[in-house]
Order: C-alpha cells, then structure tokens, then sequence
C-alpha cells in the first residue's frame, strides 16, 4: 500500500526552498561519464528517478558518494558499457547514457525503455541522430548495441525539438573528431544547464538555448563542480497546491526567468504573484476562474509537464476552459481521475479524423484536446496516480476538493518530487502518507 491522505480547503502559509532539477540533473549524472575524474553536483533532489541512476552509473563503474544534497561521481574508471535492462524499465531517461558511452567508450549497450502512461515515447529520434554521426547502431528483439571506433563531427538537423534526443546529440557529439552542428535542437533550459556543466568540465559549445548547437570533439580537462538549478516544475506544482487551497505562500531558489509560462497561466486562474530575483511570492485568490484556451508546447511555451497540475487548479475553478496537448498524445490519462472528484472533463483529438494517432509530437501541432466544465468545484474520492505529474496533479486537487482524497500509487511520485507530503505539512495542508504491504 502507498497512499497519500488529504484534506482539502486548509489554506497553506509560509515558506519553501525548491528543490534540485530532476530534469536537469538527470543529463549531467550522464554528462558525468565523459569525466575521467571526479564530479561534484550540489543540491541534487532526493528523488528515487535520481537513486536509479546512481545504480546505472555504478553498474557502469563509477563510484558514487551522496551526502544530503552534495553528490560526488568518480568516473575515472568506467569498465562497463551495457546499461542494466532491470535499470531501462525503471526510467526511460536511461537512454540519455546512451551518448556519453559512446562518447567514452566506443561501445554501449541499452534496451527499447517502452512506453509509459503518458505516451508511446519511441526513441527513434535519438537512434537516427546517432546513425547521422557515423555511429553503428545494432537492433535487435529491444536491445540496442551502438559501436563507434572512430566517428566525424557532422551537421544534424532533429525532426523535432527533443529535450532527450539533443541531450544525447550534445553528448555524443564530444565524441566525435571535429565540429558537430546539431540543428532544430530543444531549448529548454535544462539543455543550458547540460552545456554550462560540460564548460565546468572544460568542453565547450555554442548556441544552447537556441535552435542551433555547435559541438566540438574534445575530452574533459577539470572537475567539474555545479549546483544544480531550482526545478521549475516543483515549483509550479508548490504554487498550483497553495493556488486551490488557499493562503499564501513566498519559494525561494526558483528558476524565475524560466517559468515565465507557467506563472502567467497561474495568474490567469487570478492568483496574485510577485517575483523578486529568485523568490516568488504567491497570494491565492478567493476564487479561481479557469483559462479559455491554453495550449502546452515547447519552451518556452507552457510545458507539458505542467499541463496536469494547471487542469486541477482549474477544476476547482468557475467557468469553461480548453487545454490543448500537443507533446504527449497520453498525457490526458489524469482527466478521468480528477472526475471521479466531480470534475466535468471531456478528452477529445484536437483535428477530427486524428482518432488513435500514436503521437502528439511531430504531427501538425494539434494533438489533443481536454474541455472543462468548473464551477461545482470537487469532492474527495479515491483517485490513482499513473504517472508521475498526474499523480502530483491528484494531490493538488486534493488540497483544492471538500473533504478527503486518497491517492494510491503514489510512488509514481516520488520519482519526481523531494518528501512533497513533508513540504506540505509544512505549509499547513492536511496531508499524510500511509505505506505498507
Ligand atoms: C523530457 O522528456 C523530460 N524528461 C520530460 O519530463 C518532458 O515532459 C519532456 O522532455 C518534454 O519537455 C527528462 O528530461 C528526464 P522529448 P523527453 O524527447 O526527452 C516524442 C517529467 O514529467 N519523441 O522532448 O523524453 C515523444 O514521444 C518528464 O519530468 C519521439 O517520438 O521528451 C514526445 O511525444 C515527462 N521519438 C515528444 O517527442 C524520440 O526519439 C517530446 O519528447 C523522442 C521523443
């Protein structure tokens, strides 16, 4: 049993520090392979999507060393190059280790991840990328073996802006012999962060967080030594909580400037929010309203991983609201969790003739589309998390419903948030956690 019990409508007050990047510092445990010496990362989340890569990167031989939020990785003797398949299914961002082994060893071995709730989540942006390198990619019954004696920088041109597949272009890339340019590349600012800690470790590049990235071959010549950034989606989901129960709350060590979409959305549900250098201070409304229209798109557009936990804060609101899902054709799998809390929520594909497409990416931008009817606002029930953000996305609207909701599976979110249930006990809401067999 893994449940969390809530009872919603206490308003929440005070203050919260937030906490290390999953999203960024997932990629540079990766980076950290390129290293043949030892890496430091600072405020690294206690997350369990962290704690698997740790076991990945040991299973690879580095030694790794965590004391609360300082984390050492001495990669100076990396003998292995096949990623654990007991590893692969726990966490598809594994294949972001696919880059730095090459990069390093020449040689890597890894699974297809699989798909999860939220979508399909193929991986053949990131298989083409490598080919495009010169690497050999080897498929077969779900096993992918890359082999790379000796591969030239090259022009790479993504499809689709992939947060993963320019991850690993970026780190595989260091790899090569002469000048990559990776072109259509993500921007998000975890790829900043990525390519400000292979600097750290003395490889350099240009152009991260724009569309065009340039990759020079070249091994590490430092320790690199980093404090990884607040995560932006923590603290929309500590703002989106505090939104539907009530009160006011002040984060401090937010990624302000990357969040801009994110808290105009918030204020457009009427929050009232204040920021000054990396503290957000956050007054919520008496009454929430919903949005008309919002879409979730790439950074810096409102971001997906947001898209859940904003359609709790407008179920507890009043009016009609449309939220269109243009990156993960699964991603609506929440929607009939939060009706079973008297939610009126219809899914439906974006463009007529769209039924059972198998991916939002990549299509014409249209994806798929959730209609919500708010005002009777919602009521406690026993609700499941199946993915990570939805199951934070249930928890907000338990603090947002009358009476109690119980979330079960929540170790969905643990893989994600540090003690979210500790950190909002301390703001006041009435929230506990039960586990056992
Ligand atoms: C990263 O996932 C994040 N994960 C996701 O956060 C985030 O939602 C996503 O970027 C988009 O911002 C990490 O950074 C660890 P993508 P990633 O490649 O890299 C399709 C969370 O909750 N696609 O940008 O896997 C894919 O199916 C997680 O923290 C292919 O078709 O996302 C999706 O529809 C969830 N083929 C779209 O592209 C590929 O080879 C965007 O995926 C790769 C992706």
């Amino acid at each position: 049993m893994n449940e969390i019990h809530i009872l919603g409508k206490y308003p929440m007050y005070g203050e919260l520090e937030v906490q290390g990047s999953k999203n960024a510092v997932l990629p540079l445990m990766a980076a950290s392979l390129l290293h043949r010496g030892v890496t430091t990362l600072e405020h690294v989340p206690d997350i369990t999507d962290v704690g698997c890569m740790v076991r990945i990167l040991e299973s690879l031989g580095a030694v790794v060393v965590r004391e609360k939020s300082r984390m050492t990785i001495d990669a100076s003797c990396i003998s292995f190059c096949e990623i654990p398949l007991e590893e692969v299914c726990k966490m598809r961002s594994s294949i972001m280790v696919l880059g730095p082994l090459i990069a390093r060893m020449r040689r890597a071995v890894t699974y297809y991840p699989g798909g999860c709730s939220i979508g399909r989540r193929p991986v053949d942006y990131h298989i083409r990328l490598l080919r495009e390198l010169g690497i050999k990619i080897l498929e077969e019954d779900g096993r992918i073996e890359a082999v790379a004696e000796n591969y030239c920088g090259t022009v790479i041109t993504l499809d689709f802006p992939s947060v993963g597949a320019t991850e690993n272009a970026i780190l595989a890339a260091t790899g090569a012999k002469g000048e990559t340019v990776i072109c259509g590349c993500a921007r998000e600012p975890e790829i900043v962060e990525l390519c400000a800690f292979l600097q750290a470790m003395g490889i350099e590049t240009v152009g991260a967080g724009t569309d065009r990235i340039r990759v020079w071959g070249q091994i590490s010549k430092r320790d690199p030594h980093v404090r990884i950034h607040g995560d932006r989606i923590a603290a929309g989901t500590y703002l989106a909580a505090a939104a539907v129960a009530g009160g006011e709350i002040t984060l401090t060590g937010a990624p302000v400037t990357s969040m801009k979409a994110t808290l105009q959305a918030l204020c457009g549900c009427g929050c009232l929010i204040q920021t000054e250098g990396d503290h957000i201070h956050m007054k919520a409304p008496r009454h929430l309203r919903t949005i008309p229209y919002l879409e979730t798109t790439v950074y810096p557009g409102f971001p997906t991983d947001m898209q859940s936990i904003l359609l709790a804060v407008q179920c507890c609101g009043a009016g009609e609201g449309r939220m269109q899902e243009t990156i993960f054709e699964g991603r609506f799998e929440t929607a009939a969790q939060f009706n079973k809390m008297g939610a009126r929520i219809s899914v439906e594909s974006a463009l007529p003739g769209c039924e059972g497409c198998i991916s939002a990416a990549g299509c014409d931008g249209m994806g798929y589309i959730a209609r919500i009817q708010a005002g009777e606002g919602l009521h406690g029930a026993h609700v499941t998390a199946t993915d990570l953000r939805g199951g934070a996305a249930l928890v907000v609207a338990g603090l947002g419903a009358m009476g109690e909701t119980i979330v079960h599976q929540c170790h969905h979110i643990d893989r994600g948030y540090e003690d979210m249930v500790g950190n909002l006990q301390k703001l006041g809401a009435r929230i506990h956690r039960i586990t056992g067999t």
